[in-house]
This record gives structure tokens, C-alpha cells and sequence, in this order.
């Protein structure tokens, strides 16, 4: 039997971080990754849902897809006339496939080069002999057992299907299907107005599909600051023409050859949509079934999801669990963020998260961004707060990219100035937020960004200019 310091379940994000840390700081390494996800010569790809049929892929074709808009709407702004513009959808696809697949080699080449090893095949507690945890890796080849001093369950997450609601991957997808559609959809349906939903709407409807959104909960986006939220409504719908329909409840899907019927009420009438195609993105479950938990009394949680405390340790001994597969936002670099810390615990040193600063983005075009409190969040908690709110429009590098929509929204404790969050609806979102990251890790006042020097033009003006506003001493506004 092998045997190894630490043995990683799952590639994804949290799972190839822990071992690459982990093999860095001297310590042998296994990485067991399923046959999930496989290149077309049949080996295994590495990098879960993230870099396969996550993260990656849909920023690909949400590039593709925004410049095919930009070409036939913005450019003309820009004096640039195109003739007979047309979108090519297999070779969109195909670069979307290349970006995956020279990702995916990228980790089987960090593998290599830190001396991780990568088992192929399912991975499964089966119990422990001394001090070793005894894992079976179930494969294609065969079976096998690997023992090790510790283990990382970094096994990720999983599509949310409904019931009665027949996921084929074809006709009715979840994320893994709707990263692939051959040709555009003349019309399509999704349930789940969340973070996929809104990107892949995006995509699609871009490219020409006519996009229903049907969300359940009646609140657009509510776990975004609600000015970002009531901003991105406007956009979305009357601006970009994605029909979001909120607060309904899903009768009845039932999918044909040609298409889905979707039945479907609200609170004034029932209702029937008809697509060609259906996105369901309603959320994702823990991967733990399969995972021998029961075998060594591994802890769930009610969520199904490993029970862990702040630094990812189980209630066994030396097993810790990683990623989407543990409380805390689903986000790639959450999962990365515990792998590091897991390993740099394994080898005694000093590891922690600061789950107050993870910041989330949603890929859509303006971007949405935000870091720490919102301020529904902070009324509810009776905390007084000051705003900087600063509109794009006031800003020069915006006007000159053409792309003026949105604002960039800091919120301080009133008492000590410290910034308590940030949130940006507008373009580049996604790159502007690290500052206001890098500004509450180091507890920063507003202050402190009022008397930073930012590079004119740029769209960070606009975050300095809002540290500015909360002191009402705005100077370009
Ligand atoms: P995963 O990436 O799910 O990886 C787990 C791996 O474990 C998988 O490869 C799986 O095959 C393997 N595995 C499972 N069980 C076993 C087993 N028993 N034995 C062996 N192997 C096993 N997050 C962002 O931060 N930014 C984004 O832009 C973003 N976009 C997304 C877009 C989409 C469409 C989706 C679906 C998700 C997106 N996410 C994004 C979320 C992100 O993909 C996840 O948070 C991230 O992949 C979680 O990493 P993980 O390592 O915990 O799990
Ligand atoms: P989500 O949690 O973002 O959104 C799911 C939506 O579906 C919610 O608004 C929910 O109210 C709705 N819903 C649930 N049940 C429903 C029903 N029966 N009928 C109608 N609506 C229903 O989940 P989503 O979009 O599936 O994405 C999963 C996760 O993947 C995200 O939460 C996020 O963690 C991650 N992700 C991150 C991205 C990013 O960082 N840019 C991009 C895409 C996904």
C-alpha cells in the first residue's frame, strides 16, 4: 500500500491548491481526482467544476460573447461601421474547449513539477489502521488502497436538480449543458435568476436568444447591496432585455424532443413558457455521497456538507475538508484560500481565512462586485455608517471607454471611518473591488484611500473619489 503525508480527495480549486502547498512544504502528496472529467484521449482532467465546466469556461463565452455585442451596438459609437457581423458558435465553443484544456494540463504539469501524485479513480474512506487513514481509490484500472497521515476532502459540489425536472444535458442542461450549446437557442428558459442564471442568461441572450428568467424569491439579487441590485434590475431587463420574472413557483417542466413547456404561476395568475431550451440554476449540492463518511463517522452537516470549524478541521482527527464542499460561499478562490491554509496548518504553521473579505463578482456586462457588509446589513445590525457613492458618468476613463454605467458605493463605520464594505456595479467591477480587499485586510479608514494617489484616467478614480464623498469632499462630483 502507498503511503503519503497528506492525500487530497477532489482537483478542483481547494483540492489542487491544498496538495501544491502541501508538496511545497516538504510533505509527500496524493491528489485523487474521479474520472468526472475527461480529455478527449481519456485522461483525467484536473481543475473540478472550476476550470471544466465552471468559472473558466463561462468567462470564456462571456467574453465571446460581449464582444459579438460590443461589435453590434458599441463600436458605432466609436466611428467603426461593420458590415454582416455573425456569430460562429462552434468556433466560440472551440476556443472556450482550448482555454479548458490548456488550463486543465497546466495542473497535471504543477502536479509534475511539485511532485504532487495524481490517482485516478474515485476516492472513499475506508477506515484507519494506527495513525493512518486508510482511502480507496476506485478506478478504472482497478481498485487501490493509499494510506496517509492526513486527509483533505476537497470534493466540491454538484448541479441542485428539481424534482420532477429530468436533466438530459441536451434539451433541459444544468451548467454543464448550457456551457455547450451548439447554436444559439431562439428561445430560451431558465430557472434561478442567481449568479449563474444571470451569467449564462447573459451569454446567450447576447448572441440572440429571447431569455425568460424564472426566480422563485420575489427580491431581485438579495444578497447584493440593494442600490446595485435596483440598478442591475433596470439594466437587465429594460436595458439589456433579459425577462426576469420574480416570485414564481414551478408547476410543471416537461420536456419534449423539440423543446420544454414550462408551467408556472405568480401571485396574480398561472402561466405557461415554451423554450427550446432550459437552464436550471438553482444552486449546487455538497459532494459527499460515495465519500465513506459513514465508514469513519465523518460529520455532515444538515446541508450534507462536512462539518468543519473555522480552520477546516473535521471532527476526526487530521482530516480536514476544503472548498464547496464546506460551509462558506461557494467561490473558487474561497476554496484555494482553505487549501493554503490547510496545508501551512498540516505543516505547523500559522493558516487562516478571513471570511469577511472574500469578494464576490458576477460576470455580467456592467460587472457586479462587492466585499464586506451591505447596507441592508448594517441597518439591520444597527451599525451607524457613512456613504461615498460616485456614478461612472463623473468619471473620464469611463466616458472615454464608452462605458459609463453604474457606480462604485464605499461604506464606513461612522465612529471610526474603517471601511465596512464596497460594492460596484459597472465595468472592470471584477478588477476594481481587490483594492477595496486589499483596504479592509489591512483595516483601512476611507481616509486612507481619500489620500491615495490614483492614476488619472482610470476607473479607480472613481473608488478614490467615493472615499472623497464620504467625507462629502468629492471633487469631480
Ligand atoms: P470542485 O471544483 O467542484 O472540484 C471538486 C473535484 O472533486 C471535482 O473535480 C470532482 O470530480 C472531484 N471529486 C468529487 N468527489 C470525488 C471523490 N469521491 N473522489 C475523487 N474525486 C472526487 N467561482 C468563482 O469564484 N468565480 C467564478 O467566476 C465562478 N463561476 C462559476 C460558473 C459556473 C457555471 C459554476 C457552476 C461555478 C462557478 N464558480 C465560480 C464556483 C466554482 O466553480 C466553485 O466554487 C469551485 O470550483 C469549488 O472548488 P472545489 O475545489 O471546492 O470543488
Ligand atoms: P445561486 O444560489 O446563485 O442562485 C440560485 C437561484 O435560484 C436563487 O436566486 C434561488 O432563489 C433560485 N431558486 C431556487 N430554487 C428555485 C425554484 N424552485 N424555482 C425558481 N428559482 C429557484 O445558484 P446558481 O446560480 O446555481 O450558482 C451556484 C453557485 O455557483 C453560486 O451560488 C456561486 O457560489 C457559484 N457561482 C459563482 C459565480 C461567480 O463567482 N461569478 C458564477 C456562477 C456560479
Amino acid at each position: 500500500m502507498k503511503e503519503f503525508d497528506v492525500v487530497v480527495i477532489g482537483a478542483g480549486p481547494a483540492g489542487y491548491v491544498a496538495a501544491i502547498r502541501a508538496a511545497q512544504l516538504g510533505m509527500q502528496v496524493a491528489c485523487i481526482e474521479s474520472e468526472s472529467y475527461a480529455d478527449p484521449k481519456g485522461q483525467v482532467r484536473l481543475g473540478g467544476t472550476c476550470l471544466n465546466v465552471g468559472c473558466i469556461p463561462s468567462k470564456a463565452l462571456l467574453q465571446s460573447s460581449e464582444l459579438y455585442a460590443q461589435a453590434n451596438h458599441a463600436f458605432v459609437m466609436h466611428g467603426i461601421g461593420l458590415d454582416g457581423i455573425r456569430m460562429d458558435v462552434p468556433t466560440m465553443l472551440r476556443r472556450k474547449d482550448n482555454i479548458v484544456t490548456q488550463l486543465t494540463n497546466g495542473i497535471r504539469s504543477l502536479f509534475k513539477k511539485n511532485k504532487v501524485t495524481q490517482l485516478s479513480g474515485h476516492g472513499r474512506f475506508v477506515g484507519r489502521e494506527g495513525d493512518r487513514w486508510i482511502v480507496e481509490v476506485h478506478g478504472k484500472e482497478g481498485d487501490e488502497l493509499v494510506a496517509a497521515t492526513h486527509v483533505v476532502v476537497a470534493t466540491g459540489s454538484s448541479a441542485r436538480h428539481l424534482d420532477g425536472v429530468p436533466v438530459d444535458n441536451r434539451i433541459v442542461c444544468d451548467n454543464i449543458g448550457a456551457l455547450n450549446f451548439e447554436s444559439v437557442p431562439q428561445k430560451l428558459g431558465i430557472i434561478g435568476a442567481g449568479v449563474i442564471g444571470l451569467e449564462l442568461g447573459s451569454v446567450w441572450k447576447r448572441l440572440g436568444a429571447e431569455v425568460t428568467i424564472l426566480e422563485a424569491v420575489p427580491d431581485f439579487l438579495a444578497a447584493a447591496d440593494q442600490a446595485v441590485a435596483k440598478e442591475a434590475w433596470k439594466v437587465f431587463t429594460a436595458g439589456q432585455g433579459l425577462n426576469i420574472q420574480l416570485g414564481v413557483k414551478i408547476n410543471s417542466v416537461v420536456p419534449s424532443d423539440s423543446g420544454v413547456r414550462i408551467e408556472y404561476e405568480n401571485v396574480d395568475a398561472s402561466l405557461v413558457l415554451e423554450v427550446d431550451r432550459l437552464i436550471v440554476s438553482v444552486g449546487r449540492l455538497a459532494n459527499t455521497a460515495g465519500l465513506g463518511a459513514d465508514a469513519v463517522g465523518l460529520q455532515l452537516d444538515d446541508r450534507g456538507r462536512v462539518d468543519v470549524d473555522e480552520y477546516c478541521r473535521t471532527n476526526l482527527e487530521n482530516v480536514w475538508a476544503v472548498g464547496d464542499v464546506v460551509r462558506g460561499p461557494m467561490l473558487a478562490h474561497k476554496g484555494m484560500e482553505e487549501g493554503v491554509m490547510v496545508a501551512e496548518l498540516i505543516a505547523g504553521q500559522a493558516g487562516h481565512v478571513n471570511m469577511d473579505t472574500i469578494p464576490w463578482v458576477i460576470y455580467t456586462h456592467p460587472e457586479i462586485a462587492w466585499v464586506g457588509k451591505t447596507e441592508q446589513q448594517l441597518k439591520n445590525a444597527g451599525t451607524e455608517y457613512k456613504v461615498g457613492q460616485i456614478p461612472f458618468a463623473a468619471n473620464g476613463r469611463a466616458l472615454g471607454q464608452g462605458d459609463t454605467t453604474g457606480f462604485v458605493k464605499l461604506l464606513a463605520c461612522a465612529q471610526t471611518d474603517r471601511i465596512l464594505g464596497m460594492h460596484v456595479f459597472g465595468n472592470n467591477a471584477s478588477e476594481l473591488i481587490a483594492e477595496a480587499v486589499v483596504a479592509m485586510e489591512f483595516g483601512a479608514s476611507s481616509e486612507d484611500i481619500a489620500r491615495i494617489c490614483h492614476a488619472h484616467p482610470t476607473l479607480s478614480e472613481a473608488v478614490h473619489e467615493a472615499a472623497l464623498a464620504i467625507d462629502k469632499r468629492a471633487l469631480h462630483f
